[in-house]
């Protein structure tokens, strides 16, 4: 069994990294945080990732290694590009990141990451039935959770709610930049999260992302049908996710 594994993060915003220990679910090693290079072209978030492999030292050629991205991923394609630059849409970028760092590697959804972080070592642990994580941060990314099974690529960050792409108006992001204050903020979660319930019926919904650190000030101002409660590996759930699952495929092989 695997005990070790690198995972990293690439998000619009910024680029986080770390050693796990797929035992504990734990960060063993400081968080590597660097910005996503401005664009969020393919090539320069390839060398920055690559880059923050080898500062992992002679770790890094000993554990194998998950990488999670804010797209859709089909068989190691991004077919999806709402916070970076649009060339990552059709391209291979699981190959692209296999040759840039010269080994195999696990490429997911960042949600789809975090939800199986939460799944294993977290809030959606022993949960029967739907369990729906949403990340709020640059955008809104989703996980579908059944039994305890990821659904992949679910999108549910681009729902349409009142003619709008729901993250444009929902995400962390459209608060910081709009200079909401809770109260405002948490009518538009409101109005989302009703739009989820009402298409999917979720058992529960998990909040991700880096402002799940203040669900208290914002998860009381809703009133929801499901149970609704903050991930508990808030933002580290990419990093875990995506080193889990290269765990996983090491195991596998
Ligand atoms: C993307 C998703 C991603 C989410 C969170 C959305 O804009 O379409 O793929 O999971 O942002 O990063």
């Amino acid at each position: 069994m695997t005990t070790r594994a690198i995972g990293i993060d690439i998000g619009g915003t910024g680029i986080k990294g770390a050693v796990v220990d797929l035992d504990a679910g734990e960060l063993i090693t400081d968080r590597v945080k660097v910005p996503t290079p401005k664009g969020g072209e393919p090539e320069d978030i390839i060398a920055a990732v690559s880059q923050m492999v080898e500062g992992f030292g002679d770790v890094a050629s000993e554990v194998p290694i998950g990488v999670c991205f804010p797209a859709v991923v089909l068989h190691g394609v991004t077919m999806s590009a709402a916070n970076v630059s649009k060339k990552w849409i059709g391209l291979k970028a699981e190959q692209l990141f296999e040759t840039a760092l010269q080994r195999d590697i696990v490429f997911v959804n960042d949600a789809d990451a975090a939800g199986v972080a939460e799944v294993r070592w977290g809030a959606a642990k022993g949960r029967d039935g739907l369990v729906i994580l949403t990340t709020l941060g640059t955008g809104i990314g989703s996980a579908l959770l059944w039994n305890g099974q990821l659904v992949p690529n679910s999108e549910l960050g681009h729902l349409e709610v009142d003619g709008h792409d729901a993250e444009k108006k929902a995400a962390y992001s459209a608060m910081e930049r709009e200079d909401l204050d809770w109260k405002h903020w948490a009518k538009r979660l409101q109005k989302y999260y009703d739009t989820v319930d009402a298409l999917f019926s979720p058992d529960l919904i998990i909040v991700g992302g880096g402002v799940s650190k203040h669900a208290d000030d914002f998860l009381p101002l809703l009133k929801l049908r499901p149970e609704i409660v903050p991930a508990v590996h808030l933002n580290n759930a990419g990093i875990l996710g995506a080193a889990a699952l290269a765990g996983d495929k090491a195991d596998a092989a």
